[in-house]
């Protein structure tokens, strides 16, 4: 049932109060604000339970980001809340997305959770809420002003008993372990080996984790904690910040190249940093001045996906099978032979590449790499057309096999090896 149907309108402070008290203006204003957010998030499919949407409820975003204007506070967006050098560092992550997590976590009174990333302390707020009296939560930020003010926030809040730490979540925390939950709103390449040791068996690691570099190919899996093995179904589609500490990964020196001159916003940008593609796009520039440089040589039919959860089933499918040549490009105009996002891939010999729109290949200097392109689309097409939720993956400690062995793919990262198996549908 839709626990918003039967939410009333909330009721302004009556005028015989004396004298005017604009506090209560506010809380009247920011009670008609988390309605109609949680009404929106409700609609979005992205609170999907009566506990959620209570949480989101009863709490007053505001409380973790002070100064900003209520309207503000309320939009289903990130805010940015601290930068160093002009990059983000900390925000409070866009409500949709906290809603999904929470709900994929399937919180439980009295359940023990560890986050790791506080930022304002707001979802640290929320998991407090769905855990209850009886459950605990630790959040951990590395960066101490942050985990100061998170502290403050939650204490205004009402909920001193969250205990925010101030240190490298790659350690996690093992005072309070084990955990039945662990969720991380930092994005990582790798699984903290800390992390596991501090789950409970049949415990849930919530994590958004980079598969495919030169795709940015970012998921946000549910781990189930089987053993020394971890087993999740992909999850949803979402990027958080870098992480920083012992686990930061090096950062990519320029992730988007422009390929044409004038606005990047009506050119051909290059997104993802894929050397292959790269080196095949500088080349093309260079070799061919001119107007027809960025048009397709040849094009054919081929019907693809249109919808993001579809679109990352077949990207994940081109980055385990092509690796380092798969590539992602915005268009801005017709002219460039399509106009938006597209995948695509360079040839095994680097003399041309193929573009994947919802409809066509487009082929560019060579159609080298049309085959593998028109192989990928039937293998997409005989798989059942997979989402980018349907495929399995396993993560085992690296160096150790997976029982039983899995027929898919393996990428291998310091810690852990990621198994990801033939989608099921
Ligand atoms: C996106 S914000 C967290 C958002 C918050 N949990 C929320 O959902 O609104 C990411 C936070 O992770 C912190 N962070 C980055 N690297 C970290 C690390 N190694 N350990 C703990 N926290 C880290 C940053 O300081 C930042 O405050």
């Amino acid at each position: 049932m839709d626990p918003t149907s039967n939410l009333q309108p909330v009721q302004p402070p009556t005028s015989n109060l004396q004298p005017y008290n604009g506090a209560m203006w506010d809380a009247w204003r920011s009670a008609c604000l988390r309605q109609d957010l949680v009404k929106h998030l409700w609609a979005e499919q992205a609170i999907r339970s009566q506990e959620v949407a209570e949480a989101f409820l009863v709490l007053p975003r505001e409380y973790f980001l002070p100064h900003l204007p209520l309207e503000q506070v309320y939009q289903d967006e990130a805010i940015v809340v601290k930068r160093v050098d002009g990059e983000p560092r900390s925000s409070s992550s866009q409500p949709a997305l906290m809603a999904d997590m929470l709900e994929v976590l399937e919180l439980a009174p009295g359940q023990r959770v560890l986050e790791i990333g506080a930022g304002t302390g707001y979802n640290a707020a929320l998991l407090a809420r769905l855990v209850g009296p009886r459950g605990r939560v630790v959040s951990v930020d590395i960066d101490p002003e942050m985990a100061s003010a998170a502290q403050t926030h939650l204490a205004q809040a009402g909920l001193p008993e969250v205990q925010v730490v101030s240190g490298d979540g790659a350690a996690g925390w093992c005072a309070r372990a084990p955990y039945d939950r662990i969720v991380v709103t930092v994005q990582q390449y790798d699984l903290s080996p800390a992390w596991v040791q501090q789950l409970k068996e049949g415990g849930l690691l919530l994590v958004p984790l980079t598969l495919h570099e030169p795709l940015r190919l970012a998921l946000i899996p549910a781990f189930r904690r089987e053993g020394r093995s971890l087993v999740a179904r992909s999850g949803s589609l979402g990027a958080f910040m870098y992480m920083q500490g012992q686990m930061a990964h090096p950062r990519l020196a320029e992730p988007a190249l422009a390929l044409t001159s004038g606005p990047p916003e009506e050119g051909l940008v290059l997104l993802a940093e894929s050397l292959q593609a790269r080196a095949f796009f500088q080349a093309l520039r260079n070799s061919r001045p001119g107007p027809g440089r960025w048009r397709p040589i040849a094009r054919e039919r081929a019907p693809a996906p249109s919808d993001l959860q579809h679109q990352g089933g077949l990207a994940l499918l081109l980055g385990m099978e092509v690796g380092s040549r798969a590539f992602r490009l915005r268009s801005g105009h017709d002219r460039y032979g399509f106009k938006g996002y597209a995948l695509g891939l360079v040839g095994p010999t680097g003399r041309g590449a193929t573009v994947i729109t919802t409809s066509e290949l487009l082929h560019y200097a060579d159609a080298e790499a049309a085959p593998e392109a028109r192989a990928l689309l039937d293998r997409w097409h005989a798989l059942s057309c997979p989402g980018q939720r349907d495929f399995p993956i396993t993560a085992v400690p690296t160096g150790e096999q997976p029982r039983p062995a899995q027929a898919g793919w393996s990428i291998a990262r310091t810690h852990h090896t990621f198994l990801i198996g033939t989608p099921r549908r």
